[in-house]
């Protein structure tokens, strides 16, 4: 397989469109100022220990507050948060993001929201800095599950629910 910069760029973003992520928002505390991002770009880690990992853009406006080295939490969507996920992706800004949907406080005063799919609170144990964004390794010390199993979902540009099992 060969291609220009250009080919590789654009089949690199028509590729990742036919990858399927789960919608989570990030979320941070500093200063007493709360924090939230919409993001795919999250994976499991390990069992052991706990870990999580997040891809967050060195111009996000969460960025500085996690370069501090904050604890996070990771919270996966339901399909009936679209709106949430559209308020935390440029929609709103600071403050005005937490307007949607039910926030809560962990013990530590880190929002996480009541009735998303799952909330996993994390505490910054690394940051690797590649290109334009950071990778902020999290390990989870603290984990809510809600609800039946039913994510949102975003694919191919939009946001999609999972359908029936293939098999
Ligand atoms: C579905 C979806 C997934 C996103 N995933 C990421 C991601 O993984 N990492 C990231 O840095 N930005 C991601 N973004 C973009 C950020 O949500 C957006 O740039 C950010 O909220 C803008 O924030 P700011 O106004 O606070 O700077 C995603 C946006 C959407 C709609």
């Amino acid at each position: 397989m060969e291609a220009t910069d250009i080919d590789l760029a654009a089949n690199m973003r028509n590729g990742l469109r036919r990858l399927a992520k789960a919608v989570v928002v990030i979320t941070t505390v500093r200063d007493g100022q709360r924090h939230a991002m919409a993001a795919t770009a999250v994976s499991e880690l390990s069992m052991d220990p706990p870990s999580l990992l997040i891809c967050v853009n060195r111009s996000a406006s969460l960025h500085p507050v996690l370069a501090t080295g904050a604890s996070f939490c990771v919270n996966i969507l339901e399909t009936g948060q679209m709106d949430v996920s559209r308020a935390c992706s440029g929609a709103r800004k600071g403050e005005a993001r937490f307007e949607l949907g039910t926030w809560k406080n962990s013990a530590t005063g880190v929002p996480w929201l009541a009735g998303a799919q799952a909330s996993f609170e994390c505490e910054c144990e690394r940051i690797v800095d590649y290109g334009t964004h950071s990778i902020f390794i999290g390990l989870v010390v603290d984990a809510t599950v809600h609800g039946d199993v039913n994510p949102l979902v975003y694919v191919d540009g939009g946001y999609v629910t999972i359908g029936e099992p293939v098999a």
